[in-house]
């Protein structure tokens, strides 16, 4: 088990009403699968990925990675930058860097040397070897998307964390992203846990969970 949930509660404050977002959140994700959830608008898929990212924390409940507690893990930034991958709706990638630039940003940000045989490889493997010198802007939208899985990837962690990563892309290039992400997960054994509104993408799950007034069910 790769990601292990118990009793993972989420509150904000807006002022004086309190929004119960996750309550009592349990789930175990299995390492190498993919898993998807889907649920309405404002449901609380952002704030899970964002909190099974490490990227916020819970108000109560226990999230271990990798077996080891993130609430008790001081090495989180480090945890973070090897082990976790992530991938948005919009790919943030950096406008004035090109795009070998933009996908080694993980390695600088861990100090850690590139190795230019190894960038090829991944360029290669992401059909872009032509363009690592490129900028975003000359990109299309399913090809920056692509470049933003590189970036998720360089660093070779166990998961990826993507939420809505085919939001702003055409069907053709949604479709294209999901392949892509199958091929992660059957090749590099990359666990996968994608956040969706699209219905093709959800039912790449493995496992496919919906999340509803703060609570996750299994869908079958
Ligand atoms: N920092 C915050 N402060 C206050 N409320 C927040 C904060 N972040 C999220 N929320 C609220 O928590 C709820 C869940 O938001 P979240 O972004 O997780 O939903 P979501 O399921 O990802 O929605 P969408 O499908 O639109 O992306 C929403 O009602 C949102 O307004
Ligand atoms: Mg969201």
């Amino acid at each position: 088990m790769i990601v292990d949930i118990k009793k993972l509660t989420k509150t904000f404050s807006d002022g004086s009403t309190k929004l119960h977002v996750l309550k009592d959140i349990n789930l175990q994700i299995d390492k190498g699968s993919i898993i998807t959830i889907k649920g309405p608008s404002g449901s609380g898929k952002s704030t899970l990925l964002s909190i099974i990212g490490t990227l916020d924390n819970a108000d109560s409940g226990e999230l271990l990675i990798n077996g080891m507690s993130v609430q008790e893990n001081i090495n989180i930034d480090k945890l973070r930058n090897k082990s976790i991958g992530f991938v948005f709706q919009f790919h943030n990638l950096i406008s004035e860097l090109t795009l070998e630039e933009n996908v080694s940003l993980p390695k600088m940000i861990a100090k850690e040397q590139l190795d230019k045989e190894e960038l090829i490889e991944l360029f290669e493997y992401f059909d872009l070897k032509d363009r690592m010198n490129s900028f975003p802007n000359d990109l299309s939208g399913g090809e920056k998307q692509r470049v933003a899985v590189m970036r998720a990837v360089v660093n070779n962690p166990s998961i990826i964390v993507a939420d809505e990563p085919t939001g702003n892309l055409d069907k053709e290039n949604a479709l294209k992203m999901m392949s892509l992400f199958q091929k992660l997960n059957t090749e590099k054994k990359l666990t996968i846990i994608i956040a969706t509104h699209d219905e093709d993408v959800f039912n790449i799950g493995h496992k496919k969970y919906q999340l509803v007034d703060g609570s996750l069910d299994l869908v079958h």
